[in-house]
């Protein structure tokens, strides 16, 4: 089994999670964190674990072939554990050449470079892992089938499911640029028998997001009395799942997962925005000790995100059946948690919405 274990994007919202579990859980490991630092990479969020003597940092980009296979070569790598990615739906909308670039050219040079070390290594594919972590975006978006929704069904706001045979069919730049990534994932395998392991997620939340995605950046404005920009409606749906769960379904996966396979994760936690955007704020008020539903008044409906998905549900009973993963954290005890984490930690915010963090990086790496 691997030991010798690249992460990237270890130092952005969900790699920090796993990078955490994995150095704390697997003293025996060497756990390499390749990130190439962009504005949404934070090594503050990984401050608890980097002094130990099985991590080492990295600053790369993923996109440099060269000095990915130096890398591996230097820490005789036998597992890749691919994060690193542009992630935000509405920059990719701004943006689509910096998405192909990280997500599409930056997983085939992975892809390329793993090929090419493990190719002469004595044992070659044996024991050997990457393993792809994506999005459930790429299959597109559900039907809202039961817009009243039903607290009691599985699936409240409709029947259909995404299912690990569902056809893909983005539709954001963002969830384009994954689904692409995800077919050279499998084309590696299917071509050359790279040993690789795909996995879809549905919307991850938690402690060390970046405060663009809606749940961090809704808690600040709403601690801070700002606007709550509702895209539409706010009639949207989500599948939401507690980052740290998501974490310990990689680590299932990456053990005990079968080559070749996908499976999809998620928590059968459905949510409309505007129902969500109800919970987070009456916590905030709560937490904060004002009277709850004061900060109502701060939903500000604002022009809908182009071609914006209705809905996302993720069928993960695969998961479950195969490798016994399930979610550990009840949503409400999940969303309560994560409040209180940032108005725990009112400094990282503020380091972040200065844009303070960005400029001690530059700084220190500048001589490299
Ligand atoms: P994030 O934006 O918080 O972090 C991305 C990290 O990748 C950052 O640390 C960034 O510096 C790094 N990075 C970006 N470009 C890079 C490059 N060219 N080379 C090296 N590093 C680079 O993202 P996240 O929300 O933690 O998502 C991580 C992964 O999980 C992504 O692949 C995303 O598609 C997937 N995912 C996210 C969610 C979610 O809800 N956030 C759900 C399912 C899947
Ligand atoms: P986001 O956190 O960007 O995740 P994704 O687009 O990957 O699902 O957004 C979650 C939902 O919230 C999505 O339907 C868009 C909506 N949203 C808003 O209504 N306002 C906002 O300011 C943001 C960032 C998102």
């Amino acid at each position: 089994m691997a030991k010798s274990i690249i992460i990237t994007g270890g130092a952005g919202f969900i790699g920090s999670h796993v990078v955490r579990l994995f150095v704390n859980k697997y003293p025996d490991y060497h756990i390499i964190n390749v990130d190439k630092l962009t504005y949404a990479g934070n090594l503050v969020n990984l401050s608890d674990i980097e002094g130990k003597s099985n991590y080492t940092f990295v600053r790369e980009d993923i996109c440099n072939y060269e000095a990915i296979v130096a890398l591996m070569e230097k820490y005789e790598v036998d597992g890749i554990i691919h994060l690193a990615a542009e992630s935000h739906v509405d920059r990719s909308i701004r943006d689509p050449f910096t998405f192909a670039r990280t997500n599409v050219m930056g997983t085939l040079s992975l892809l390329q470079a793993a090929k090419t070390v493990w190719d002469k290594s004595p044992s070659k594919y044996e024991g050997k892992r990457f393993y792809h972590i994506s999005t459930d975006e790429v299959y597109g978006a559900l039907e809202l089938s039961n817009p009243a929704g039903d607290k009691d069904g599985r699936g409240p706001y409709g029947d259909s499911f995404f299912r690990e045979e569902t056809k893909y069919n983005p539709h954001s730049p963002y969830s384009a640029s994954k689904a692409s990534s995800d077919h050279f994932v499998r084309a590696f395998h299917d071509t050359y028998g790279l040993p690789t392991i795909v996995t879809n997620c549905s919307n991850n939340y938690g402690p060390y997001q970046f405060p663009e995605k809606l749940i961090p950046l809704f808690i600040n404005n709403i601690r801070n009395r700002k606007p709550l920009p509702v895209y539409g409606k706010g009639e949207n749906v989500r599948d939401w799942l507690y980052v740290v769960d998501h974490a310990r379904a990689i680590d299932v996966i990456f053990h005990k997962g079968t080559i070749a396979e996908t499976y999809n994760i998620g928590g059968f936690n459905e949510w409309k925005n505007i129902d969500i955007i109800k919970v987070v704020i009456n916590t905030v008020d709560r937490l904060l000790g004002r009277p709850e539903g004061a900060d109502m008044d701060l939903i500000t409906h604002v022009t809908d995100r182009a071609g914006h998905d209705l809905r996302y549900a993720i069928d993960s009973s695969k998961l479950k059946r195969e490798l016994g993963w399930e979610p550990s954290l009840q949503f409400e005890e999940g969303i309560e948690k994560t409040v209180r984490w940032y108005l725990d930690n009112q400094e990282w915010m503020d380091n972040i919405t200065s844009g303070d963090y960005e400029k001690y990086y530059d700084e220190m790496y500048s001589n490299r």
